[in-house]
């Protein structure tokens, strides 16, 4: 029986990780006429995209959409996902927002918004490369702990843990929005190559769970070893544990 090939590790300090990211994201733009990036938001992919900023590639022809966004933030508020990808790749590196997609947290119909990104993707032909962050709990996207591995874009309940982790970018644990859309985890299994950044001690336990523990519910990243096609940078802190 063939197995996916496992996770390709690479062990590098911050600006490695940067550069390294970003070679794979100008490769994947190169690949196809139309290509088609799926961000993360978060600290993470942060050196990613100074990188890309100071690259200057031609970026007219991609296509970019969000893995997640928060419910219950007034449109335009600076934490939502959008207007964080608009301060960190949209403006930095020229993109026409037209091309960078978020599902939409303001419909009325939260579920047709998720169905209405799923049929996007699709229609750009897919992902061709989806850049990741882990959660401390082992969260992808906002997939969080318990839910089906074969999941779509859909509403998600964010866990205490994740709010008090995403506390730092709001006024008070209670501004931290409690529901938001996320691509599901057999939506990001779809792209054609993954990218998990993962920084910080804190990241330890997951990142050991997500690369060598079992492929179960309790840890959504583990999905990973489902994947053929997957590249994991991370710092020392964070691979301390492999
Ligand atoms: C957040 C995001 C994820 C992100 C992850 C890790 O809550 N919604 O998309 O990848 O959790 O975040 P960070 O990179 O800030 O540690």
């Amino acid at each position: 029986m063939d197995h996916p090939a496992a996770p390709l590790l690479q062990i590098l300090d911050q600006a490695e990780i940067g550069s390294a990211a970003a070679r794979l994201v100008l490769d994947a733009l190169s690949a196809r006429p139309a290509p088609v990036i799926g961000v993360a938001t978060g600290s993470s992919p942060a050196p990613l995209y100074e990188a890309l900023a100071g690259t200057h590639a031609d970026y007219r022809n991609a296509a970019w959409f969000a893995l997640d966004e928060y419910v219950g933030l007034p449109p335009g508020h600076p934490e939502s996902y959008a207007e964080v990808l608009r301060r960190e790749i949209i403006e930095p590196l020229g993109l026409d927002p037209q091309t960078v997609h978020v599902p939409d947290p303001h419909r009325a119909d939260l579920q047709a918004a998720c169905d209405d990104y799923e049929r996007l993707i699709a229609e750009a032909g897919g992902i061709d490369l989806q850049i990741l962050g882990i959660g401390r709990n082992g969260h992808l996207a906002f997939n969080e702990p318990g839910g089906a591995l074969d999941s779509r874009t859909r509403v998600e309940v964010l866990t205490e843990d994740t709010r008090r982790a995403n506390r730092r970018f709001f006024d008070s644990l209670d501004s931290v929005p409690t529901r938001c859309l996320t691509q599901g985890l057999g939506t990001i299994l779809e792209a054609g190559q993954l990218l998990l950044i993962a920084q910080g001690e804190d990241k330890a336990q997951a990142l050991h769970a997500a690369l060598k523990g079992p492929v179960s519910p309790e840890c959504p990243a583990s999905v990973l070893q489902l994947h053929g096609r997957v590249a994991v940078l991370a710092d020392a802190a964070a691979a301390s544990l492999l």
